[in-house]
């Protein structure tokens, strides 16, 4: 309503509304009339079905031709025997509301899967700390469509923090998507511990990365329910120290219900910097051996950004992490920094080396303090 308000076209927006609302109403009317007149047509034809038996058995006992036990069994056997007419008009009229949304539903059925089960996946083979190695990697979303990589060379070192700096569109989010197996790239280009990720078992594979995206997703439940969703066995007290940690557990005791307080579908009833600390909360708690941070600060103010960060600094140490930020702030203490550009790495460093030699990240950081 807000955006439709700020962008003054709710009237315009309430007219289309309403005018299908009235296509709605007359076609359920339509549809009403049509199965209130075939529903009355079955209880006619059962009813005089039923009648004509028994009129006709109980003249035949009359007339002596059969005996007057039979006109019971008919009796009770005439209304079963219609039954099925009645069952059959049930069915009728479910099949056509099924066709009415079979086109949609074939649509999900026939997309093409791009995972598709192979043999010998593991579900081992990445340690504590793992090592990615990105090795000329190249990417098109479409088929021979634009490529969003190009050869890219990356290595995110065991422990360390990497991050990956970039115009939007540059190609980072991309990275994420590859990296958790979202999308299927040339064999051998990822490699995790010395495995080529094609290798992994999908879901083992995702148990052991813990992201935080731009956009968190809250689902309708509770915060704890949401936060213990990374990992379902976890107790009330390690759920509240994964939300101590993201800087999350002061908001969340000041809610109507603290931990209990429901949030509304996609998060509707949280400010966007609080929805980001439950995320982070979340991932904190999965605890898994690479953390993968996707402009996952880029939502919250200043101050609490740096509250955060202090958090994430823990929750970084002892594995390996990858930083996408759009601030520069929150990545100056990055272990190596990648600058990407339109798909490419155009530089790699420290932030104080990159300072000194890269224009592009000069471009960037100046940008920054323009904000
Ligand atoms: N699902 C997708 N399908 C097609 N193109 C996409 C998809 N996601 C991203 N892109 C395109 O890929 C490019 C890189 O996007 P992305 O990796 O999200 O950039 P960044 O995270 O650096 O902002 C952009 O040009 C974007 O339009
Ligand atoms: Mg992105």
């Amino acid at each position: 309503m807000s955006t439709l308000k700020s962008l003054g076209v709710s009237k315009k927006e309430g007219k289309r509304l309403k005018t299908q609302a009235i296509g709605f109403a007359a076609e359920s009317m339509r549809n009403l009339g049509i199965s209130l007149s075939d529903s009355t047509l079955i209880t006619i034809c059962i009813t005089a079905g039923t009648s004509i038996s028994i009129l006709l058995s109980a003249i035949h006992v009359a007339q002596g031709k059969i005996p007057y036990a039979v006109l019971i069994q008919v009796l009770f056997l005439a209304g079963e025997c219609l039954r099925p007419m009645n069952d059959l008009s049930i069915y009728w009229h479910n099949s056509y509301t099924g066709l009415s949304v079979a086109e949609e539903l074939m649509y999900v059925l026939d997309y093409p899967v791009s995972e598709k089960p192979k043999e010998n996946l593991q579900n081992t083979g990445i340690g504590k700390k793992p090592e990615i190695v990105l090795q000329n990697l190249s990417f098109q979303y479409e088929k021979d469509g634009a490529d969003v990589l190009k050869n890219v060379d990356m290595v995110f070192e065991s422990g360390k923090v990497t991050a990956i700096a970039g115009k939007s569109g540059s190609g980072k989010s991309t990275i994420v998507n590859l990296l958790l197996g979202f999308y299927e790239t040339e064999k051998n280009r990822i490699q995790i511990d010395g495995k080529t990720l094609e290798s992994f078992e999908p879901d083992y594979l995702r148990s052991q990365i813990s992201v935080v995206f731009q956009d968190s997703f809250l689902f309708y439940g509770t915060v704890k329910d949401n936060i213990r969703m990374a990992r379902p066995e976890a107790t009330d007290a390690e759920i509240m120290q994964a939300a101590m940690a993201a800087n999350a557990h002061e908001f969340i005791v000041n809610l109507p219900n603290g931990y209990d307080t429901l949030v509304g579908e996609r998060g509707a009833t949280l400010s966007g910097g609080e929805r980001q600390r439950i995320a982070i909360a979340r991932a904190i708690l999965k605890n898994a051996p690479i953390l993968i941070l996707d402009e996952a600060t880029s939502s919250v103010d200043c101050k609490n950004e740096q509250e955060i960060q202090n958090a994430l600094k823990e929750a970084m140490k002892d594995r390996t992490t990858l930083v996408i930020a759009h601030r520069m702030t929150t990545i100056e203490d990055a272990d190596k920094i990648y600058v990407m550009q339109n798909g490419h790495v155009e530089g790699c460093g420290t932030h104080e080396e990159l300072l000194q030699k890269d224009q592009i990240y000069q471009n960037l950081v100046r940008a920054q303090s323009y904000e």
